[in-house]
C-alpha cells in the first residue's frame, strides 16, 4: 500500500498586523464585537506589492528546507487559492517558474476556504496511483484585496497568508482517508459574484458578500457530519485523535466541532484570534504554527476539516 507522507510544513504571514483596535477608526465596530463573535483579534495584511505568489513562495521554500527537498524534485505542484494573480496562468505555473522547477505538473484548486483540504486530497490520489512520488501543495490568499473595507459583516474576518506542505511517497502511513463535499445550491451565500467580460468586472462586483449567520449554522452542520464521516471511515474514535486542525472562521465554529468531537480545546490547533481567516491558507498554517511549536509529533493522529464557498467541505485524516 502506498501511502503520502508530510514531510515538512512551512508557512508565512505578511508584516502588517492590523488589530480589531484600528479597524474600530475605520467602521462602526469594536474590539469587544469581534472577539466575542469570531474570536479574532488581529489579523495581517499583504504589502501593496505582494502578490499571492510572493505569500506562496515564502511559505512553500519553508516547506521544502523542513522536508530536505530541491523544488527540482517535485512532480507536482497545486495551489489552492481564491485570489490568484492572473486569470491565467494559475498561480502554481507562476510558482514553478519562481521555484525553478520545470516539467512538473501543476495547477491550482478553487474550492475557497476548503482550497487546502481539496488539493490535498488530490496530490494523495496522485501519489497512492503511483503518478507522483513529490508534491507540493500550498494555499495561498490576499483575501483582503475581495473585502469591502466598508461592510463591516465580512472585512472584521479575514486575513492574508500562506501555508505548504510537502508530501512524499511511502509505505508507511500517511495521509489516511479524505472526505470532499459540495453543494452549489449554497453558491448565493458566500460569494464573489463578478465576472471578466470583455476586459471589465460583470454580473456583479469583485468584493465578498456573506449572509453570516446561514453560513454560521450550515458551517456547524456540514463540519460536524464531515469529521464524523472521517472517523467511522478510518473505524476510530474521536479520543485517538491528537489534533483537531479546523479552518479558522470563527472560533465558537471551532468550539462547536471540538465538542462534537469530545476533545478538549488543547487538542485543537487555535491560529484565528491572531491569523483571522486566511481562507484556503488557514488549515496549512495552523499545521505549521502546531509541527513548529513542537505541539504536533511525528506519529500523531491530525484531523483537519474545513467548509467554504460554494459550499464546499470536507477532512482530511492524517498519521504525521
Ligand atoms: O470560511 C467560511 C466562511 N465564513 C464563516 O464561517 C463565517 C460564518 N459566520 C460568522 O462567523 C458569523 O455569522 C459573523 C461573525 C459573521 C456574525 O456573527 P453573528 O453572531 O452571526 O451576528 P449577526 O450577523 O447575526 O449580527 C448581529 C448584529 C447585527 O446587528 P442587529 O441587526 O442585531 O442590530 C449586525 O448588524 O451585529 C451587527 N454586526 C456588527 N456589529 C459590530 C455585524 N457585524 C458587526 C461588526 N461590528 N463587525
Amino acid at each position: 500500500m502506498t501511502y503520502s507522507r508530510i514531510i515538512g510544513t512551512g508557512g508565512y504571514l505578511p508584516d502588517r498586523v492590523l488589530t480589531n483596535t484600528e479597524l474600530e477608526t475605520w467602521i462602526d465596530t469594536s474590539d469587544q464585537w469581534i472577539i466575542e463573535r469570531t474570536g479574532i483579534r488581529s489579523r495581517r495584511l499583504a504589502a501593496t506589492e505582494q502578490d499571492t505568489c510572493d505569500l506562496a513562495e515564502q511559505a512553500a521554500r519553508k516547506a521544502l528546507e523542513a522536508a530536505g527537498c530541491k523544488a527540482s524534485e517535485l512532480d507536482l505542484i497545486i495551489i489552492a487559492t481564491t485570489t490568484p494573480d492572473r486569470i491565467y496562468p494559475s498561480t502554481a505555473c507562476l510558482l514553478q517558474a519562481r521555484l525553478g522547477n520545470h516539467g512538473a505538473t501543476a495547477f491550482d484548486v478553487q474550492a475557497v476556504c476548503s482550497g487546502f483540504i481539496y488539493a490535498l486530497s488530490i496530490a494523495d490520489k496522485f501519489i497512492k496511483t503511483g503518478t507522483v512520488r513529490r508534491a507540493l501543495v500550498v494555499g495561498a490568499e490576499i483575501y483582503s484585496r475581495i473585502l469591502n473595507w466598508t461592510d463591516r459583516s465580512t472585512c472584521i474576518l479575514f486575513g492574508d497568508g500562506a501555508g505548504a506542505v510537502v508530501l512524499e511517497s511511502s509505505p508507511n502511513p500517511g495521509i489516511l482517508s479524505t472526505h470532499l463535499h459540495a453543494d452549489g445550491a449554497y453558491k448565493d451565500m458566500l460569494t464573489v459574484p463578478g465576472t471578466a467580460i470583455q476586459g471589465h468586472l460583470q454580473n456583479g462586483d469583485g468584493f465578498t458578500k456573506m449572509q453570516g449567520n446561514e453560513v454560521f449554522k450550515f458551517a456547524v452542520r456540514a463540519l460536524s457530519n464531515v469529521v464524523e464521516e472521517a472517523l467511522v471511515a478510518n473505524q476510530l474514535d474521536s479520543s485517538v485523535i491528537d489534533w483537531l486542525i479546523p479552518h479558522q472562521a470563527n472560533i465558537r465554529i471551532i468550539t462547536a466541532t471540538a465538542k462534537k468531537l469530545k476533545l478538549p480545546m488543547e487538542r485543537v490547533i487555535v491560529t484565528v484570534s491572531e491569523h483571522g481567516n486566511t481562507s484556503a491558507a488557514s488549515v496549512p498554517l495552523a499545521l505549521d504554527v502546531g509541527v513548529r511549536d513542537g505541539r504536533i509529533q511525528r506519529g500523531d493522529i491530525l484531523l483537519m476539516e474545513a467548509i467554504g464557498g460554494g459550499f464546499t467541505w470536507g477532512a482530511v485524516v492524517v498519521k504525521y
